[in-house]
């Protein structure tokens, strides 16, 4: 098979289209004797009709397991240096209580960046000290709640939020313990909008300036300082951004130490993902094996003490756990006029599904790709290049930029993205008044509701000006037919 020359350089025209590539799809993905895709050994049009469509189908084992396996990794690569290592799992990757459970069973903390996410950490049951609080302007009333419950480790990032914890700490009667946010400066190779180390940007304190802020916080009775705090950017694949961020925080770690003890240094998360089949991402265990070498190493040259380690990963953990399930709706075959070098025309067919931007913000948001599969059946048509467009009033409302997906694929076939578990249902809107989808849980053969979907009336339920008369004379008849 020949690809279309639309096609971008990195995708090649599968082999076999139904394939369902094991580093990118959760570990149970499969397909069964019918050809339907199956996760957590529930068949994915047995969930559609359950629950419709567009849906978040988290596979909880793997989830869980993938959490405990971070987790282990660096508690492994810790120990080898004579150190010991704790797992944030970053909450705003995707949140529920649920989520937390797990997370939370599996031995990690919990690293939260708003009060509505630690509200959600807390009523899952998560005993505060084990909850971190991020965020660069977190609001006076953040602070207070996060200090008032006892949180674990609040991180500091601008000056100003020195004393704002401090006064929070005095008015609780409590001793806060706090990390300072550092802008390494490290550029990470990631696309801009994820870098978050960069000089110029909106988080943490610049190296420079970071010796005075620790000064500040030591000299407040009120806050206990755990350490330094970085975190480079996301979906990131070469380690040497790490290892850089590292070395800058440990020079800057092994100053503090001559006026008062540093216990710890905190490295962020960001360790990427396979989004599709020719991304390969460094396993976790690599990645911390090589985090903590580097680490030993400078700690060695400095001769100063292994610093307790702790990482803050969400998307490795919980992102390659999530599909989303979508219906065809429409298609549409687009003749694209080729560039000069090239010339002539070509065909890009148009997949438009039931969801879009308002379930998965990242391909417009960050040009971020995505592969697709045929959920419901398998077919033996040869693939065709496809982009998948979603139902928005929106031309950049594209799921998946370029994947194959068979010829074949209709209108009524059911089709899953992959690796859609983080920064999807955390992004997502109601654009267009689309309700937001369910999420449901799946493992061994069943499936349930964590986080139920939106209704009209969910819809409806913050227009402060509607007329009860109206909506009741006018019942809406939803989408069934
Ligand atoms: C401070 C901080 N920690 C951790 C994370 C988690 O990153 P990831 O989900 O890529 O591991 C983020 C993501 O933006 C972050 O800003």
């Amino acid at each position: 098979m020949f690809a279309n020359p639309l096609s971008p350089s990195w995708l090649v025209p599968p082999i076999d289209a139904d394939a369902l590539p094991a580093h990118v799809w959760p570990s149970s993905a499969m397909r069964t004797e019918s050809g339907a895709v199956a996760i957590g050994g529930v068949p994915l049009p047995q969930l559609a009709a359950q629950f419709g469509t567009p849906l978040y189908v988290i596979d909880e084992q793997d989830a869980r397991s993938r959490a405990a396996r971070t987790r282990a990794a660096f508690s492994a690569a810790a120990a080898a240096h004579g150190t010991t290592a704790s797992a944030y799992y970053a909450g705003k990757a995707f949140l529920c209580t649920e989520a937390v459970r797990w997370m939370v069973a599996e031995g990690l903390n919990i690293d939260v960046s708003s009060g509505g996410e630690l509200a959600v950490a807390l009523a899952a049951g998560v005993e505060p000290a084990r909850l971190g609080l991020h965020g660069n302007n977190k609001s006076l009333a953040e602070i207070d709640r996060a200090v008032g419950v006892g949180i674990g480790a609040i991180v500091i990032d601008s000056l100003v939020e020195i004393d704002r914890v401090s006064a929070a700490a005095d008015r609780h009667g409590r001793v806060q313990p706090v990390r300072l946010r550092i802008n390494s400066g490290v550029h990470a190779h990631t696309h801009e909008y994820l870098a978050t180390a960069r000089e110029d940007q909106k988080f943490g304190i610049p190296l420079a300036e970071a010796a005075a802020a620790v000064a500040t916080i030591r000299s407040h009775a009120r806050l206990r300082f755990l350490g330094l705090h970085s975190h480079i950017g996301s979906q990131i694949f070469a380690i040497d951004g790490f290892l850089e961020a590292a070395r800058r925080l440990l020079a800057l770690h092994a100053q503090l130490l001559a006026h008062g003890p540093v216990p710890e240094l905190n490295l962020g998360g960001g360790f990427g993902i396979a989004y599709v089949h020719s991304d390969e991402a460094p396993p976790i265990e690599h990645v911390a094996e090589a985090l903590l070498t580097a680490v030993a190493a400078v700690c060695a040259e400095l001769s100063i003490p292994m610093p307790h380690i702790a990482v803050e990963p969400g998307r490795v953990i919980i992102g390659p756990a999530g599909v989303t399930l979508y219906e065809v709706g429409t298609t549409k075959d687009v003749m694209v006029t080729l560039d000069d070098e090239v010339e002539g025309v070509a065909v890009r067919r148009y997949v438009s599904i039931d969801g879009g931007m308002s379930d998965n913000a990242r391909p417009a948001l960050y040009g971020a790709d995505y592969s697709v599969a045929l959920a419901s059946r398998r077919s033996a048509v040869d693939p065709v290049l496809v982009r998948i467009a979603g139902k928005h009033c929106e031309s950049g409302d594209i799921v998946v930029r370029d994947a194959y997906l068979p010829g074949d694929t209709a209108p009524g076939d059911l089709v899953a993205v992959p690796a859609t578990g983080a920064y999807c249902f955390s992004l997502a809107s109601n654009y267009n008044y689309l309700a937001r989808p369910a999420v449901v849980a799946v493992t061994d053969g069943t499936a349930r509701v964590i986080v139920r979907g939106e209704t009209e009336t969910d819809l409806l339920s913050r227009d402060a000006c509607i007329d009860d008369a109206v909506t009741q004379a006018i019942p809406y008849q939803g989408d069934a037919l």
